[in-house]
């Protein structure tokens, strides 16, 4: 069985879908800050089965015991964890807590368990601001604010854990920009309040929840001066999760460090462009001021996925584009 920390969140549940898919057995564990127990049950809709759930905290020692006393974890993916940018750098105790001293509480439980395999959610924001694209998994770590150094913190946690104890097997997964959603427009992404991220904003222009978007930047050093960023299907991301699950079971015993990411970069106006195709409606924007912390353009190499994980992506962005729409249309107010 599968632990998946976090799993009621946007990637955990399409994560489960490909597992469960693939055969696994999974059990979710959140404690819904940042997500509802309606996508719980919209993924038992997709599935067609139960799907063990329990609330509680990664930082809760009792929490985390409870559940690897009731079941049989073989492996666990770790995607819990705080992920607004902004917020970090504002309540750095807060995400330094939930997601450095919070991923603690998770592998001492897993010592004292016995389980010795472990997916981590990284992101490719450990990167900061890239000398160059496409980035190597060899390039230089210098994430720009709290949310990153939390990534960057925990991993270097799991390399120490791995060196100390060489029969941990580990992979570290950093993600570029996931968007989209399940086909079945059942489970997307939800996120609260006005949404940080350009998919979601723009997928919300067009459902007429908001009036338009903010192009952040129109004088970058881009082929048309908008930002240029590496878009992953969330389901191909997921199915990097399946993989990556595969990989750690066969125990490896090391630690497999990998980008997802397509390797291709679009712009801001690319995707603008490829979403109206989606929805047949225009997209209103207007270039606005950069916004402080963003990087001109930043696509990753995923090759080394390729070779070790046997996985690419195959979505394109009008894939992405519809299904973030078809989700969107269908749950206007996510899923609340
Ligand atoms: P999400 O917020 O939708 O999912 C995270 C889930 O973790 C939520 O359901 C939340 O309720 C839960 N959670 C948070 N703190 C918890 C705690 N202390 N105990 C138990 N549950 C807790 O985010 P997501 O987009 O699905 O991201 C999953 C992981 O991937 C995160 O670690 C995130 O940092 C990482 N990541 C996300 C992106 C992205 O753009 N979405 C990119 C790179 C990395
Ligand atoms: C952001 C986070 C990054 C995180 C990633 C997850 C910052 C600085 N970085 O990255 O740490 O891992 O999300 O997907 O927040 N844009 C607009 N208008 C908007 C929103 C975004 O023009 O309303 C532009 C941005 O300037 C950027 C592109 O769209 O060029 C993508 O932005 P976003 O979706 O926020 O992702 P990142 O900035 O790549």
């Amino acid at each position: 069985m599968i632990l998946l920390t976090g799993g009621a969140g946007y990637i955990g549940l399409h994560s489960a879908v490909a597992l469960i898919e693939a055969g696994h057995e999974v059990v979710l564990f959140d404690n819904f800050s940042n997500s509802k127990p309606e996508g719980v049950r919209r993924l038992v809709k997709i599935v067609g089965r139960e799907v063990a759930c329990v609330e509680g905290d990664v930082r809760s020692a009792s929490d985390m015991a409870a559940v690897f006393a009731r079941y049989s974890i073989d492996a666990v993916i770790h995607f819990a964890g705080l992920k607004a940018v902004g917020e970090s750098v504002e309540q750095p105790l807060r995400y330094y807590d939930n997601n450095v001293a919070g991923t603690l509480v998770l592998l001492a439980a897993m010592q004292q368990a016995g389980v010795r395999r472990i997916v981590f959610s990284s992101s490719a924001t450990v990167y900061g601001a890239p000398d160059f694209s496409p980035i190597p998994e060899s390039a230089a770590l210098r994430p720009a604010n709290t949310y990153g150094r939390t990534k960057l913190m925990v991993e270097e946690i799991l390399r120490d854990l791995h060196a100390s104890a060489p029969d941990w097997s580990v992979a570290l997964l950093r993600y570029f920009n996931p968007v989209g959603a399940h086909s079945s427009g059942q489970i997307g992404e939800d996120p609260s309040g006005i949404p940080n991220n350009l998919m979601p904003f723009v997928a919300q222009v067009a459902v007429g929840r908001r009036a338009e978007l903010n192009v952040f930047g129109g004088d970058y050093p881009t082929p048309d001066g908008t930002g240029v960023r590496d878009y992953i299907h969330v389901m191909d991301l997921a199915d990097g999760h399946r993989a990556a699950v595969d990989r750690v079971l066969g125990d490896p015993r090391d630690v497999l460090t990998v980008n997802l990411g397509t390797g291709v970069g679009y712009s801001v106006l690319d995707l603008v462009r490829a979403f109206e195709r989606a929805c047949c409606r225009p997209i209103p924007y207007r270039i606005a001021l950069r916004r402080p912390g963003d990087v001109p353009a930043s696509w990753g190499d995923p090759s080394l996925a390729g070779q070790q994980l046997q996985w690419t992506a195959r979505r394109s962005l009008d894939d992405m584009c519809r299904d973030s729409w078809n989700w969107q249309k269908q749950n206007p107010d996510g899923f609340a």
